[in-house]
């Protein structure tokens, strides 16, 4: 028996990246997937992901949906509901980063990333639980950042985004402890997608970076898809309210 044999998976923003590496690995183990997108560009790139996790034998769908906005956040998850029963495990992933330095930050800039990275993993949280309340049972994850606990200079916005989602796990995973849902965070440190592809564009920050990350190396969307197969699975049953950081022990 697969370690997520049956088990139905909401994960946002899983086109590409972390997201679509998470996918990846959780339909290795047998779980069911739902994975949402935003933007027309990225129907090709999810399409072709739904026939790749399908050679897994089995369910996969993906859905146009901006996790920044409530409504279409509930109606994503009802969609979801409607077409796999329920849903065990929601990874709350999708995120942007949009770097400058607070002189230079604008309102919009920073609205636009607490929308994106914050509001998200409370508009889909808020509807996930009432079918693991159903079931008392159910794992939430939530995809945060190493930024978010050490802070970086021209990432204020991105850090009090991904600062917001610890405390925000925590306080749910108190809330929902004795329904049996599990609530977790992941931060990950330096990942290769096309979030840090400017590491590639630019090879004496590359180095230079490396050489704060005792591992020696930047880390894949695989590492995350593992560590979201402890947290989604009963490995991690007597685990909650945790921040696993997944960074090549970056923050040691
Ligand atoms: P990416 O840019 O490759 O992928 C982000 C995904 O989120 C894309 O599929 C995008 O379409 C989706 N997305 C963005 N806004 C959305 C919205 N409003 N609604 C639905 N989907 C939306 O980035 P990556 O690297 O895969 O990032 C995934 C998550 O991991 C993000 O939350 C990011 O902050 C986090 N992270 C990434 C790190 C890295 O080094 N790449 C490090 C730490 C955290």
């Amino acid at each position: 028996m697969k370690l997520l044999e049956h088990k139905v998976v909401v994960i946002s923003g899983g086109a590409r990246g972390i997201g679509a590496g998470i996918a990846r690995i959780l339909a290795q183990h047998g779980a069911h997937i739902a994975f949402s997108f935003v933007s027309n560009s990225s129907i090709d790139a999810a399409n072709a992901l739904v026939n790749e996790l399908e050679t897994n034998h089995i369910k996969a769908k993906c859905y146009q949906s901006n996790a920044a906005d409530y409504k279409q956040s509930e109606s994503w998850i009802q969609d979801v509901l409607k077409d796999f029963g329920t849903i065990d495990i929601c990874i709350n992933n999708a995120g942007i980063a949009i770097d400058n330095l607070i002189l230079r930050l604008s309102v919009e800039q920073w609205q636009e990333t607490q929308r994106t990275n914050l509001d998200s993993v409370f508009n889909i949280t808020k509807h996930v639980i009432k079918p693991m309340l159903k079931a008392r049972s159910g794992s939430i994850i939530n995809i945060s950042s190493i930024i978010g606990i050490k802070g970086n200079a021209g990432q204020s916005a991105y850090a009090a985004s991904k600062a917001g989602i610890i405390g925000f796990t925590k306080s749910i995973a108190l809330e929902l402890a004795s329904r049996n849902i599990r609530c977790n965070a992941i931060a990950p440190g330096f990942i290769e997608t096309d979030m840090t592809k400017y590491l590639k564009e630019k090879p004496d920050d590359a180095k230079n970076l490396l050489t704060k990350i005792p591992l020696n190396t930047f880390g894949t969307p695989t590492d995350i898809g593992n560590a979201c197969l402890y947290l989604g699975s009963h490995l991690s049953q007597y685990v909650t309210g945790q921040v696993i950081s997944v960074c090549g022990g970056m923050n040691i």
